[in-house]
């Protein structure tokens, strides 16, 4: 038999050990399956091998299905996969974990006869993330395995479960010593079950299923629980279909239909937009014109300038991946309600059973409020989260300049301010630069860095490292007003109230964007965040800019107190102690008044139309963003939309989303508002060229760089 180059076979004293080599995960792509497939059979087939141990070389076991295959290859055949040799085995099939099982990777261990893992491996049905449903048997051995409910549970939401908890619900039968060599213990425990007859197979055992006939409004309990996250999506109540399938139907019959709901999906529009997310989230990663070699600087400890909102929440995110963070504030009273709040924070967490108390214990142990600058002066990195004020910022940054240790990296949370300013207040800009952070900073995954004219390239490169190190999605981005993220959504953010101003009310306006997929609408948003902030930033941009479009409605709400939930009311109003945004005939009233004073005609809008003058808006800035060469991509912005600003995943962020409609078809409409409503709605030129070029927003080429 010929070798194959994926899949190694090894006598070792008669156990045969099956050895994956696909880097860098260990994906299923073509000549993998088979070749798994060739060793089990080859097992079986010789007289000297009693069992055999399936394992993965390099950081993993099998990542699962190759994904850069899916939507481009012909309809698998229904045939001899992998899991059918490994159910016809006679001869026992370990499979021994490191890294990750997932997807399909995973199933294979299902199909399996045992599973032995290291502690820090992770095990799951991820697919639903990607817009499909398990293909390879993972809703109906799973199920059979630990019972129709834990299964529904990890197969809808694809969470990656860690090997400890994996035992605990009885996937994993043994756990190996980390750090020791799991391939020895696997062949030690293939030896131990060579005899063993029958030999277990998940698929015989139709026990755990008894749950569902005990409960069986369970499944629509399930449809019930998701409908809310789940709008507009077809995967997640696929999974619950299969699952229910596997508890109704016998095992083989179970196969075929989640093969024929896999199929339906593979190609859905929903699946496309999230495997596109899914890669644009590693392409962010890479930074054409910075090499990929660059020496990052260690981090092992950081300090925070500033324990406000965002200071706080950053120092959380630090203390989360187990980073000892220290904590500065201007006084002793600010530091101790800075601190107060972290931890009320965590009590809350506590309370809904999301974080335990020892994690809780272990977070604010490496969390330290400190008294000076000199206390802070050995950290490696210091990131300044203080009042958004030029001054405030430049005498921080000459503090930092003078006590912290050489090489350590100064970076700002600045939402708006150049960078250039904090670092041009140090003798070290190289280390400068800005990491931009979105509240809440220890939920929200967008982690924006921000280039400075004289940022060093290991500066920026250490940043987006340190991003993924504290579990955020990091994204680079030029110098300038708004920086990428920010500056791509103002727009959105001035024509939904130019949109009320001309006859729109808030809560339709909301509940547009809720049925195109947002988890709350953006004037729900605008009252949870404070409108105070929106109103700031339009008097600074207003005092820099004579030609600036003032917003008087939603100034006027500020100035007469309306700020957001946290005043009881806002562009909506609250009860006492409840969160509902409720409709408020005084907000209508004034929106009516203010347009009467303003000349400003009233009339309907169309669902479509709305969505149209949102988004629209965005896309147009972002080819300006694009055209000045401020981001490296469109699929950067749409990073940024999908992590910063809660645009739905299933649509593929913002850009992808404008694909899907066309250049040309944006560009038609924005010049004709262009015609109508003026300057804001000027075309940019990239857009322009997109459109003489037949170029889609994915190709789009950036300029200035
Ligand atoms: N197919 C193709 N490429 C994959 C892949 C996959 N399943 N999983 C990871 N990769 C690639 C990534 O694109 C990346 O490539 P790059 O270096 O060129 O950018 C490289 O492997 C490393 O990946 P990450 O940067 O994501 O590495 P991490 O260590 O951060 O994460 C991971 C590893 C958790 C395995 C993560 O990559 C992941 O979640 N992968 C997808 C897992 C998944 O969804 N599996 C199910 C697939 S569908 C399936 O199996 C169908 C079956 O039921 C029939
Ligand atoms: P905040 O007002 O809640 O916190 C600022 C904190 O800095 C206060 O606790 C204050 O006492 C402290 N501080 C002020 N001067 C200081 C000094 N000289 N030394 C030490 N501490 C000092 O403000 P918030 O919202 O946390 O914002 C902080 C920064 O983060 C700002 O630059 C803001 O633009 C930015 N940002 C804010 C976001 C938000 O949604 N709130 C989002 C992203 C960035």
């Amino acid at each position: 038999m010929p070798e194959n180059k994926l899949v190694r076979f090894e006598n070792i004293d008669g156990v045969g050990v099956v050895t994956i080599d696909n880097p860098p995960v260990n994906a299923l792509s073509p000549g993998v399956p088979e070749g798994i497939i060739e060793a089990i059979e080859r097992g079986n087939a010789d007289p000297a091998i009693r069992a055999m141990v399936l394992i993965g070389a390099g950081r993993s076991f099998i990542a699962g299905a190759d994904i850069r295959t899916f939507g481009n290859r012909p309809p698998p055949v229904l045939g001899k996969r992998a899991h059918d040799a490994l159910d016809a085995s006679q001869k026992p099939v370990v499979a021994a974990i490191h890294g990750y099982a997932l997807g399909g990777g995973f199933e294979i261990a299902l199909a399996s006869n045992y599973r032995i893992a290291v502690p820090s491996a992770k095990v799951g049905l991820p697919e639903v993330l990607i817009g499909i449903i398990p293909g390879s048997g993972g809703t109906q051995r799973l199920p059979r395995l630990i019972g129709p409910k834990a299964a529904l549970e990890m197969i809808v939401s694809g969470r990656h479960v860690p090997a400890e908890e994996a035992h605990r619900l009885g996937i994993i039968d043994e756990l190996a010593p980390e750090g020791g060599d799991l391939r020895q213990a696997a062949i030690a425990f293939a030896r131990g079950v060579a005899d063993t007859k029958p030999l277990p197979r998940i698929r015989d055992h139709d026990e755990k299923l008894a749950e569902a006939q005990a409960d069986p409004g369970m499944f629509d309990a399930m449809r019930k629980s998701i409908a809310r996250r789940a709008r507009g999506q077809k995967a997640p109540y696929h999974c619950i279909q299969s699952v229910e399938n596997a508890c109704k139907m016998p095992f083989d019959d179970g196969i075929v239909r989640e093969r024929e709901l896999f199929n339906e999906l593979e190609n859905s529009a929903e699946a496309r937009a999230l495997r596109y997310a899914f890669f644009a989230e590693r392409e962010v990663a890479r930074l054409p014109d910075i090499p990929r070699e660059t020496p990052l600087r260690p981090i092992k400890t950081a300090a925070i300038v500033g324990a406000g909102t965002m200071g706080g929440g950053i120092a959380m995110s630090f203390a989360e991946f187990g980073f000892p963070v220290q904590l500065l504030e201007i006084d002793e009273d600010a530091l101790a309600r800075g601190l107060a709040r972290i931890r009320s924070t965590y009590e809350t967490s506590v309370k809904r059973g999301s974080l335990s108390t020892a994690e809780m214990e272990r977070r604010l142990g490496l969390i330290e409020g400190v008294g000076s600058y000199d206390d802070i002066a050995q950290a490696d990195v210091v990131i300044e989260a203080v009042f958004e004020r030029i001054p405030v910022k430049e005498e921080v940054f000459k503090k930092l300049d003078a006590t912290m240790k050489p090489g350590a990296l100064l970076y700002s949370n600045t939402s708006g301010i150049d960078i250039d300013i904090m670092a041009n207040a140090t003798k070290r800009p190289q280390d400068v630069a800005g990491t931009h952070f979105f509240a809440p900073a220890n939920v929200m995954k967008l982690f924006e860095v921000v280039r400075g004219a004289k940022s060093a390239l290991d500066t920026l490169m250490t940043a987006m490292d340190l991003g993924r190190k504290i579990g955020k999605v990091s994204a680079m981005a030029g110098n300038g007003d708004g920086f990428v993220a920010n500056r791509s959504r103002t727009p959105f953010g001035t024509e939904m109230i130019i949109l009320v101003e001309e006859g729109a009310l808030p809560e339709q306006v909301d509940k547009v964007m809720v049925d195109f997929g947002y988890p709350i609408g953006p004037f729900a948003t605008a009252d949870l965040s404070g409108l105070d902030i929106g109103y700031d930033s339009r008097q600074r941009r207003a005092a820099q800019n004579p030609n600036y479009r003032k917003l008087p409605i939603a100034d006027h709400l500020v100035e007469i107190g309306r700020l957001g939930q946290k005043s009881g009311a806002g562009w909506y109003r609250y009860e006492k102690g409840d969160r509902t945004p409720h409709p408020d005939p005084e907000v209508a009233r004034i929106i009516k008044d203010k347009a009467a004073e303003l000349h400003i005609a009233q009339r309907n809008f169309t669902d479509e139309e709305i969505l149209r003058r949102l988004l629209f808006a965005s896309v147009n800035e972002a080819c300006k963003i694009l055209e000045e060469g401020k981001a490296y991509r469109a699929s950067d912005i749409d990073v940024m939309w999908l992590n910063g600003f809660g645009f739905p995943r299933y649509r593929g962020g913002l850009m992808y989303w404008a694909d899907g409609i066309g250049v040309a078809e944006i560009y038609r409409q924005i010049v004709q508002w262009h015609q109508r409503y003026g300057e804001r709605w000027a075309p940019s030129s990239l857009l322009r060229q997109l459109v003489e070029t037949g170029t889609p927003f994915r190709d789009a080429k950036p300029g200035g760089r």
